[in-house]
């Protein structure tokens, strides 16, 4: 291959960058908006039961292949291929995850950037400067650009230094950033009159719903792109992680993390809506249900803070500034995906392979804005309701019909001598061979 790639030099190095790249936006955002608009408590039952299910075998099917294959996506799946066919559909499995992160990221930098231009719009106020404040918050295409171009940037920076100096160091400060603001929050929420009723909204399920084809499609989605899954993400970051290191417990432990945050920002999210309600916000839609999507984080709870006159600014900043680090580990990971490809199959240096892919997807996004109307929406359908499941389900397919088995349970065994006593050892093969594609397969096709 010719060039030195580089690792996490410890185990918590990993646990914090994988939980870096699944906790983001979609833990944040995603998961409080669909508990909102999904009927609340009986949601998030169902998530956990998917996310540890379905979503956990799945991520452990990737981890695999990339600890196997010790490269980037498309080399690494084509390292267990044997015949030209298997290598082909190596390609194209691991070429199209590296194409979904792209594209994701191509959205995700512009959800980031109005996190950011939020974070700096309560500093603003504080100093006074409130046409620039009110600048911030509105739509505009310079807004958007600017913003747009400046987490980029971040992005590109981490990236050009690499996986233990870039990603690793990153990760490592701040991931705990992120969860001691989140639980200081929730610590705050807790105080303030009708948080109550939100948490009884959020723990209280409603146990009839828990079987609606709605619900468990989006608990489903929401579960593979809180996991990264499908993007070849994980599968570089497996390719990342010694030989000596037990995969298994690694992985488990970094889905604990993501469910649990998920967990906690609901915790934060549903009871703030009461909150705001409780301070005259209207929280339902028409149709009853609480109110969600873009409303929720951008009108809801700045209203929220608003009302909480001046530590508002404070809490404001705190919350916008939590958003734009959970989005910044999870950009990172994917802008590895497409560089750790082109350094190693086109054998280019990795500052310059950096600064091109992150420029080009800026291009992207920069199309993007200029089209928001038609754009927006269908390229994060392309790459998370379609792309997403369809490459995590073609990765499961791959590791229980092309992959040697034998080879399958060696590198299991690795890190873990014990394993063939454990529960994981007895089901997963058979599980991704036939239960997580074919569940995964039905989710798709309800989704289309
Ligand atoms: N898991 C991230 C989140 O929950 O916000 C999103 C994400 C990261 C999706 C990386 C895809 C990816 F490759």
């Amino acid at each position: 291959m010719g060039v030195s790639r580089g690792g996490f030099s410890s185990r918590m190095g990993f646990i914090l960058a994988a939980a870096g790249s699944a906790v983001g936006l979609g833990n944040i955002w995603g998961f409080p908006t669909q508990t909102a608009s999904n009927g609340g408590a009986a949601f998030v039952l169902v998530y956990l039961v998917l996310a540890f299910c379905l979503a956990y075998p799945a991520f452990m099917a990737e981890l695999l292949i990339g600890r196997y294959g010790q490269s980037n996506a498309v080399s690494s799946m084509q390292r267990m291929s044997h015949q030209l066919w298997q290598k082909r559909f190596a390609f194209i499995v691991g070429f199209g995850g590296i194409v979904c992160a792209a594209l994701i990221l191509s959205f995700y930098g512009i959800i980031a950037g109005w996190m950011m231009s939020y974070a700096i719009e309560p500093v603003m106020r504080i100093l006074n400067f409130n046409d620039a404040g009110k600048w911030l918050v509105e739509q505009s295409l310079t807004r958007n650009l600017l913003f747009t171009s400046f987490f980029m940037l971040l992005t590109i920076f981490i990236i050009r230094r690499g996986v233990e100096q870039g990603i690793e160091k990153w990760s490592k400060r701040l991931m705990p950033m992120l969860i001691g603001l989140l639980i200081l929050l929730i610590i705050y929420v807790f105080t303030l009159d009708g948080s109550r009723e939100g948490f009884n909204a959020y723990l209280n399920p409603d146990i009839s719903r828990i079987f609606e084809p709605d619900l468990l499609i989006s608990a489903l989605g929401q579960a593979f792109f809180s996991l990264s899954l499908g993007t070849s993400v994980m599968i570089i970051y497996g390719s990342y992680i010694a030989k000596k290191e037990n995969l298994v417990t690694l992985g488990a432990q970094v889905t604990l993390i993501d469910v649990s945050i998920a967990f906690l920002a609901g915790l934060l999210i549903i009871p703030s809506m009461y909150v705001a309600q409780a301070q005259g916000v209207a929280i339902f839609a028409e149709d009853g249900s609480l109110i969600s999507g873009p409303n929720l984080v951008f009108d809801v709870l700045p209203t929220l803070f608003n009302g909480m006159g001046f530590v508002g600014l404070f809490v404001a900043f705190g919350f916008f500034v939590l958003m734009s680090i959970a989005a910044l580990t999870s950009s990172i990971s994917m802008l590895e995906a497409p560089v750790s490809f082109v350094v190693e199959r086109h054998n280019l240096e990795r500052k310059k392979a950096t600064t091109l892919i992150g420029m080009g997807i800026l291009f992207i996004s920069a199309m993007i804005i200029f089209n928001f109307d038609v754009l927006f929406g269908l390229v994060i359908s392309a790459s998370t309701v379609y792309g997403q499941p369809l490459i995590a389900m073609l990765c499961c397919v791959f590791v229980g019909w092309i992959w040697q088995r034998s080879e399958v349970l060696a590198e299991i065994k690795a890190g873990n001598p014990d394993v063939e006593h454990r529960l994981f050892w007895k089901i997963w093969p058979w599980y991704t061979k036939f239960v997580c594609p074919s569940a995964i397969a039905l989710v798709f096709w309800h989704s289309l």
